[in-house]
């Protein structure tokens, strides 16, 4: 069953190409210019009057949503926010009935998402889930549906089911940038282009495991270690965060880069592995300035970067690892794949139950 892989989590971090295909495949018009979502019953018109998005979501789907938000903001000019599920009802949160409210759930069963999706709809919200269950509460309940196709997801630590969850948004952002008219029909054409190229360049990094392998069993030695990024690189960098404490239980927090220099750069000292994502071009000089600091306290730093821009990169950080280019905004469906690797094989190394961690669930139905 796990089809000759050690670990049901490996097996499904190799899925990720297969999965990426899967959950594009028919949403894309023929001639590659548009993106086509039947499943949706909204229609333009009442896409049109939609004037904010909330996202809503657990654990790694709000990771999911964080790049999200970037996404929708970015090609659809509509102001979104991200709530974490638990959060979203206790704070008065202003919901009209011209708010989307997206909720995002593997299981479609998460309790907090689950009762956020029934507060959104009791205030006359509009609601469209991104799940990968077929008939889960949450895709019963919402009044919109995009199914992922990532396929059953057994390991409790989440890796295909948020890499189709990026594509899921990638798709509906693309989709409100081409109702609303706010990208060129040759933009939405061009990203999905690069989106069709994205399943091979996953193969691509898949390729390098060993390489990832090797930097995992150095990091396992370490009792804490630091991920940092800017933009859709933060947003990485906390799921890269979570699944390391996930699974293999080492100490680590995600930085936006610029906010170590208020307060946390006390805890760099003398060989402390420092993760610094570098994905994103025009942030690049900034996050190497943040990485000089930390480099000034003794840290290892190791760069997430893009291909080609190795050289420029090799000046500021010790060891690095390059992952195939793509357009900024993708990129977190590429950079990703690594930090999934990284965790998986730490917590192989420091011989953890990489599939079962201890004191979690896959679907959590408490609130
Ligand atoms: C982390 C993980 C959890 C889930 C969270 C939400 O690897 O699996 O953080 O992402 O419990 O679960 P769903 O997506 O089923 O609502």
């Amino acid at each position: 069953e796990k089809g000759g892989y050690d670990h049901f989590m490996l097996k499904e971090i190799y899925e990720q190409p297969r999965a990426y295909r899967d959950t594009m495949r028919g949403r894309v018009s023929e001639d590659g210019r548009s993106v086509v979502l039947p499943e949706l019953s909204i229609t333009a018109e009442q896409l049109r009057a939609v004037s904010r998005v909330h996202i809503v979501a657990c654990g790694t789907a709000m990771h999911a949503g964080m790049v999200g938000k970037t996404v929708i903001e970015r090609l659809a000019r509509i102001p979104v926010e991200v709530d974490v599920a638990s959060e979203y009802r206790y704070r008065s949160p202003i919901i009209t009935k011209d708010t989307l409210v997206i909720v995002v759930s593997q299981s479609g069963e998460t309790a907090d998402t689950l009762a956020a999706l029934r507060e959104a709809k009791r205030c006359g919200a509009r609601v469209l889930a991104i799940t990968n269950v077929v008939g889960s509460s949450v895709a019963r309940e919402a009044d919109d549906v995009i199914i992922t196709l990532a396929g059953p997801e057994i390991a409790v630590a989440s890796t295909k089911a948020y890499s189709t969850m990026l594509v899921a948004f990638f798709l509906l952002g693309l989709y409100m940038a081409q109702t609303l008219g706010t990208q060129e029909e040759a933009e939405i054409a061009h990203i999905l282009a690069a989106m069709d190229a994205l399943p091979e360049q996953v193969e691509r990094i898949l390729a390098q495991a060993d390489t990832v392998k090797g930097i995992a069993e150095s990091i396992a030695k370490s009792s804490s270690l630091f991920f940092i990024g800017r933009g859709i690189d933060y947003a990485v960098a906390l799921e890269g965060s979570l699944k390391l404490k996930e699974i293999s239980y080492i100490h680590s927090e995600a930085y936006a880069a610029g906010e170590l220099k208020h307060g946390t750069l006390a805890l760099i000292e003398d060989g402390v592995p420092v993760i610094a994502l570098l994905t994103q071009e025009d942030l690049f000089e900034k996050t190497v300035s943040n990485i000089k600091e930390v480099k000034a306290r003794g840290a290892e730093v190791l760069g997430l970067v893009n291909e080609g821009h190795e050289a420029e990169s090799a000046k500021s950080v010790d060891r690095q690892f390059a992952i195939p280019r793509t357009l900024p905004l993708l990129t977190p469906a590429l950079s990703v794949i690594p930090l999934q690797l990284l965790s998986y094989y730490a917590s192989l190394a420091l011989g953890h139950d990489v599939d079962k961690p201890r004191n979690l669930a896959k679907s959590v139905t408490v609130e």
